[in-house]
């Protein structure tokens, strides 16, 4: 079997979706993480509603039209934030154990990359913004093929750039879903359960279950 190539998911994996409220967050006011929820539920919600009907519009402006939903929701924050919330999650944080777990797996001689639903001008930014560019071979976004994960075309795309079968990637996700669909197309699923959440999807069982990217360097490919 080839050397595993390790595939990470983008949003809520190497970079935090709660960043850009997490820069608001007094401004925002009390209802400032039901505004981060809803916004990243409705965010997803798009994609996969879109997709089911044949449909494409690309992720940013699927996170933009998000926001507009949360923030009708919430009327207690203050519109004029809008600008300044999407600014933020233009570029978004990586998590701090992102660079450091990429720098680990390329010092072992691995190879490296993003498989996400980002539009590419997103994923530049937040990438470039991290200092992830030079620890990544690939960074691949759905955009080219106008589907959603966890479409199994979506997946394809990261056996056909790095021309290697399915079970030889490792899938870095913590969005259970994502990795059910990674398992699904036969990808080795790793699942970052931060935040201790129940296990679902049982026909697509991850190979492994960790709390964080630093542990992926503890566990066996
Ligand atoms: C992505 C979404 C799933 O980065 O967060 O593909």
């Amino acid at each position: 079997m080839a050397e595993p190539v390790y595939v990470f998911d983008a949003y809520g994996t190497l970079f935090n979706v709660h960043a850009a409220i997490g820069k608001h967050r007094e401004a925002c006011g009390p209802q400032a993480d039901l505004l981060s929820d809803l916004w990243r539920t409705k965010q997803l919600e798009y994609t996969w509603t879109l997709t089911l009907a044949g449909q494409y519009q690309d992720f940013w402006t699927l996170t933009g039209r998000a926001l507009d939903y949360a923030l009708a929701r919430y009327p207690s924050v203050d519109k004029a934030i809008k600008p300044k919330l999407l600014e933020a999650y233009f570029a978004l944080d990586a998590f701090p154990d992102a660079a450091p777990t990429l720098q680990a797996l390329k010092e072992r001689g691995s190879r490296t990359g993003i498989l996400s639903n980002g539009s590419p001008n997103m994923l530049t930014a937040a990438v470039n913004g991290a200092g992830l560019n030079r620890l990544l071979d690939q960074v691949l976004s759905v955009d080219p093929i106008r589907i959603y994960k966890p479409r199994p075309e979506v997946y394809a795309l990261a056996t056909k750039a790095f021309g290697i079968a399915a079970g030889d990637v490792v899938f870095v996700s913590s969005n259970r879903w994502d990795v059910m669909g990674a398992a699904a197309f036969g990808f080795r699923g790793v699942w970052i359960n931060r935040a201790a959440m129940p296990d679902e999807y049982p026909d697509h069982a991850p190979r492994h279950v960790i709390e964080n990217l630093g542990a992926l360097l503890t566990v066996a490919a």
